[in-house]
């Protein structure tokens, strides 16, 4: 059954009523948002920033239905997250929802995030100062904007803090790198994945996600080239492992690279049942994962099986 989660009344309220957010899906522009102007970052958080927030409230959702991932975290006061190509900021915080919801004794979040787009990142940080106010604990966030084409960008953002994550993400980004050339004749999941996972705390993980269509130029899908990618970095490096989607654990040295999907659905002010068709994996350290699914059947068919992996039927609006 398809899960619908409701944005926050008052997040609602600030967006469309302070920060005048509009709704309107414009999936022919929106492919491409380094360069896009004020203007369109109001449309991005009418439209995309509700989205991105269901994205990542729904799916650390059902990875802290894992009682050993709960546990793990249930104990911090404090957690420490890594957005790479954070835009406005919706998936940090639907994460911040969820964990705040679940975990009781969380005190403080630290956010460093990164992106090439400064009106984007505006709207993260006064969001992410409100966000204070409303939910009682202590956020603080350290946005940074940075057109990331060179390897030197890379270490930048990753020697920008001694800090470990719990999470470390990068959510509908990559393919804006695919259909811009930027580390061309590389995988950029598999590219950014070795570049982010390092810096994971020992219970941390890395989690990818991004748009389920075709590539218009390239012609191959997403989520098949982020498949490939991920898999070729576990094939070679057997100090991480997939954890969720949780038939990527036991396939993910059989499969080459198969198309999946998944469905969100976000019910907001200006929009009933907005929905988010996206790929994504999530990885960690092996013997962390390891641990957390120790409570989890090998009964999972894999994603690719199932009814909602129809490529078919493209990422659309609506
Ligand atoms: C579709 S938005 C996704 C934003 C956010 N992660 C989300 O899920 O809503 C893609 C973001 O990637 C950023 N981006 C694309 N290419 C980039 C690059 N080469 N360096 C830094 N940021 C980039 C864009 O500025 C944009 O904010």
């Amino acid at each position: 059954m398809a899960t619908i989660i409701q944005f926050p009344k008052w997040l609602d309220n600030l967006i469309f009523n302070e920060y005048n957010a509009i709704y309107e899906p414009r999936p022919g522009d929106v492919t491409s948002n380094a360069d896009k102007n004020f203007d369109f970052a109001k449309l991005y958080l009418g439209t995309y920033f509700p989205r991105s927030y269901a994205e990542t409230y729904y799916i650390f959702g059902r990875l802290l239905e894992n009682k050993n991932y709960f546990q793990s975290l249930n104990d911090c006061s404090e957690l420490n997250i890594l957005d790479f190509c954070c835009g406005t900021g919706g998936e940090i915080f639907g994460a911040i929802d969820i964990l705040h919801e679940r975990l009781r004794n969380l005190k403080r979040i630290h956010i460093d995030a990164f992106d090439a787009n400064s009106d984007y990142i505006k709207f993260l940080f006064h969001l992410s100062q409100k966000y204070r106010d409303a939910i009682g604990i202590n956020i603080s966030i350290n946005p940074q904007c940075l057109y990331i084409e060179t390897e030197q960008n890379l270490l930048d953002v990753v020697n920008y803090t001694n800090t470990l994550y719990q999470i470390a993400m990068s959510c509908k980004a990559l393919n804006e790198f695919i259909q811009h050339d930027v580390f061309p004749n590389e995988n950029i999941y598999e590219k950014i994945a070795r570049t982010l996972l390092p810096t994971l705390d020992k219970n941390g993980l890395l989690l990818l996600s991004d748009l389920s269509h075709k590539d218009p130029t390239k012609g191959i899908y997403y989520p098949v080239i982020m498949n490939n990618g991920i898999n070729s970095l576990l094939h070679t490096d057997n100090s991480y492992k997939s954890i969720y989607p949780y038939p990527c654990f036991f396939y993910e040295h059989h499969c080459h690279g198969c198309y999946m999907q998944d469905q969100v659905y976000v019910s907001h002010s200006r929009c009933t049942k907005d929905i988010s068709k996206i790929a994504y994996r999530i990885i960690g350290n092996v013997d962390f994962v390891k641990k957390m699914m120790l409570c989890v059947s090998s009964q999972h068919i894999c994603k690719a099986n199932t009814p909602y992996a129809d490529k078919s039927s493209p990422y659309q609006s609506k």
